[in-house]
């Protein structure tokens, strides 16, 4: 079950979310930024990026100014907000788009991050596999959020208390790895993150053809 409100409840949320946010993740939002800036053995530069669930966009003043990023979100209220964090001369395309469907074509985008929003989404995987899709082979996607250690399983107490959290956003009891075999990407960083490590950073890079035969 998922909360019902869908992006009202984060029309709602926007109203105090930077208040709430803010100063705990300033330091993690840096650490992921980073991953994703990496240049690879690839790469010569970003070309550009893509920001999925951008909320108020508070990572957008840590990216340069000289790299386009697209941002997109369900929420009316929360892009109501990006434009405090928008530096002078950023190049910043926002959408309200649901992250099921990304209205981008095939490898659009050289790097893909996803900041709290795989496990406040109806279908995580989904969400997951739309960024995999408009990330260019090659490219780079982060994914911060909670997830379980690898090999935890909820105990019977975690997932009562994941109904409840559901109802307010965020599923707690999802296990990340469980997804990799089934995706185009492989896993580059798994980085521990606040909270005990609860939340976790993802560092996954997109298989190339390349890559791809030479594992068959
Ligand atoms: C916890 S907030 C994170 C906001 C921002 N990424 C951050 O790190 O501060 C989750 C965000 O995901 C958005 N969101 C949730 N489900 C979505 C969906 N299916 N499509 C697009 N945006 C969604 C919400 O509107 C909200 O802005």
């Amino acid at each position: 079950m998922r909360h019902i409100l869908g992006p009202r409840l984060w029309d709602l949320y926007s109203l105090s979310y930077d208040c709430l946010v803010t100063y705990v993740l300033k330091n993690v939002r840096k650490t992921y930024v980073k991953e994703l800036l990496e240049l690879t053995a690839a790469d010569k530069e970003i070309e550009n990026i893509l920001i999925v669930g951008v909320g108020t966009g508070q990572e957008l003043s840590l990216i340069d100014t000289s790299i386009p990023v697209t941002g997109i979100d369900y929420s009316k209220g929360m892009l109501a907000r990006t434009k405090k964090w928008i530096q002078e001369g950023q190049k910043v395309d926002l959408h309200r788009m649901d992250a099921h469907r990304l209205d981008f074509p095939d490898q659009s985008f050289h790097r893909v991050l996803m900041p709290l929003i795989v496990a406040v989404s109806q279908n995580p995987l989904k969400v997951l596999k739309e960024g995999e899709r408009v990330l260019k082979p090659g490219g780079r996607l982060v994914i911060f959020d909670k997830f379980l250690h690898k090999d935890q399983k909820p105990t019977w107490g975690r997932k009562i208390l994941n109904f409840f959290f559901q109802m307010v956003a965020t599923d707690i009891n999802i296990n990340f790895h469980q997804w990799l075999p089934g995706l185009e990407s492989r896993l580059v960083k798994e980085i521990p993150s606040i909270f005990s490590g609860m939340f976790k950073i993802f560092v996954l890079e997109k298989k190339t053809d390349r890559d791809n035969h030479s594992s068959k």
